[in-house]
C-alpha cells in the first residue's frame, strides 16, 4: 500500500538516487582529485556494496512511500558488473515511471543497447569541455572528448534520451560555455550547465570558482534569446529554457546562486547502503545493517518513514563561508551527486 510521506517542510519523497559503486575511471579534479584518489585509496570491497537483491528490496520499500523516479549513480555506475540486470529488475517495479542513469559516458558504446533493452529510459552524460586539452586535463585520465561523444551517439542510437551535464569552474572551463552550447544545440541535445558546488572535502572549493547561472545565461544569448520552459514536474532541479530559433532546450542547475531546497524530494543511497536525506548531510542511516540483520519489509518501511518525517535538510539555503569550511561533507563519488 502506498502512503506518501512528508518531511518537516511538507516535502514529499519522490526520487531515489542509488549509487551502485564508489569507483570511477575518471579523476575529475572537482570530484576525485588524482592525488587523493590514488592507487592506495580505500575504495569499498565488493562485500560492502549492496547486492542487487538488497537494492531491489530497498527500492520496492521506497515505492510504498511515494518514490516514482529512480536514478542510478556512482562513482561511475557502468563499472558495476551486470548493471543492466539491476535495471531490468527495477523497471518491473510498480509505481516507477522513470529510470535514469548519470554517467561519464565512456562505457555507453558497449552498454547502451543492453541498458535500453533492460528498461533504462534516460542517461545524463557528464562532459565538461569539447576542447581536447581542456577535457583531458579536467578528467585526470587524459581521456579525449571523442570517447564521451561516441558514448552519447551510442545512447542516442539505442533510443535512450540523452542530456549533457557540464560543471562550470571559473578559469578552468568557462571558455567552453559557448563551444559546448553550440555543439549540443547542433546535435539537438539538451545541455545543462551546473554551478560548481562545495561537495566533499577534497576539491578546495571557493565561492569565487562558481560561474553563476546569470553569467552563463548572458553568454548564451549570443547564440539566441532564451525562452523559459515550464518545469516538467514538482521538484525538477534544472531551470529549463529553449533557444528561440529552434526546439532545442538548455538548462541551469544553480544550487549556489539560486537554491531549490524548498522543493527537494530526493533521497540518496550510497553504494554501501547508507541513506542520506541531503547531498550535504553529515550522517547517513545504515540500511544495509538493517537488511542484513533480517528486518521485515514492514520494519524497513517504518524506519524509512520515520527518517523522512524528521527530515529538515536545506543546505543550499544555509551555505555560508563557515559551512563551506567546517561542515563534514561526504564525497560526490560516494553519494553520486
Ligand atoms: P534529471 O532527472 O534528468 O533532471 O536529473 P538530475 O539533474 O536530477 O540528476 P543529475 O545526476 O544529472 O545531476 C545533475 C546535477 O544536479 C549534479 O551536479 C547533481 O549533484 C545536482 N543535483 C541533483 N539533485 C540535487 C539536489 O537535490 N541538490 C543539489 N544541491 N544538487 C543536486
Ligand atoms: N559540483 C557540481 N556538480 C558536480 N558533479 C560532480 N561534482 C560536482 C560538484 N562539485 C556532477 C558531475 C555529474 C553529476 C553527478 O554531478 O559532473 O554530472
Ligand atoms: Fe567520475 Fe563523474 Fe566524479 Fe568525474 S564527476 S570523477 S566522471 S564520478
Ligand atoms: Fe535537497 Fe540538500 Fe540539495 Fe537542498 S542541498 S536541494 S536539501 S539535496
Amino acid at each position: 500500500m502506498e502512503h506518501q510521506v512528508k518531511d518537516t517542510f511538507h516535502r514529499p519523497l519522490r526520487d531515489l538516487r542509488i549509487s551502485v559503486i564508489d569507483r570511477c575511471n575518471f579523476r575529475c579534479s572537482y570530484c576525485m582529485p588524482a592525488d587523493i584518489f590514488g592507487d592506495d585509496y580505500p575504495f569499498m570491497p565488493e562485500s560492502e556494496l549492496l547486492s542487487f537483491d538488497e537494492i531491489f528490496s530497498l527500492a520496492q520499500s521506497f515505492t510504498t512511500l511515494g518514490v516514482k523516479k529512480i536514478r542510478i549513480t556512482g562513482g561511475e555506475p557502468l563499472l558495476r558488473k551486470n548493471l543492466s540486470h539491476l535495471i531490468d529488475r527495477l523497471s518491473s517495479l510498480e509505481g516507477i515511471h522513470d529510470i535514469g542513469l548519470t554517467t561519464n559516458g565512456v562505457f555507453l558504446v558497449k552498454q547502451a543497447k543492453q541498458l535500453k533493452q533492460a528498461g533504462l529510459h534516460r542517461v545524463n552524460v557528464s562532459l565538461d569541455a569539447i576542447e581536447e586539452s581542456i577535457f583531458q586535463s579536467m578528467n585526470g585520465r587524459n581521456m579525449k572528448p571523442r570517447a564521451v561523444l561516441n558514448g552519447i551517439d551510442a545512447a542516442l542510437d539505442a533510443g535512450l534520451q540523452v542530456k549533457v551535464n557540464m560543471v562550470v569552474q571559473r578559469g578552468v572551463n568557462d571558455g567552453q560555455i559557448l563551444p559546448m552550447a553550440e555543439y549540443c544545440k547542433d546535435k539537438g541535445i539538451t545541455l545543462r550547465f551546473i554551478e560548481y558546488m562545495d561537495v566533499g572535502q577534497t576539491n578546495g572549493w571557493n565561492f569565487s570558482d562558481v560561474v553563476t547561472k546569470k553569467e552563463i545565461y548572458d553568454q548564451l544569448t549570443e547564440i539566441a534569446p532564451l525562452i523559459p520552459v515550464e518545469k516538467a514536474y514538482f521538484g525538477e532541479v534544472a531551470n529549463r529554457y529553449r533557444y528561440s530559433d529552434s526546439d532545442v532546450e538548455t538548462g541551469f542547475i544553480s544550487s549556489v546562486s539560486d537554491t531549490f531546497c524548498s522543493s527537494c524530494t530526493r533521497a540518496r543511497i550510497s553504494a554501501d547502503g547508507k541513506l542520506y536525506t541531503c547531498l550535504f548531510a553529515e550522517h547517513g542511516h545504515d540500511l544495509r545493517s538493517l537488511l542484513r540483520e533480517g528486518a521485515s519489509e514492514e520494519q524497513v518501511e517504518q524506519y524509512l518513514t520515520s527518517i523522512w518525517n524528521h527530515r529538515s535538510d536545506r543546505y543550499s539555503e544555509e551555505r555560508t563561508e563557515e559551512t563551506v569550511r567546517n561542515r563534514k561533507k561526504i564525497e560526490m563519488s560516494y553519494i553520486g551527486g
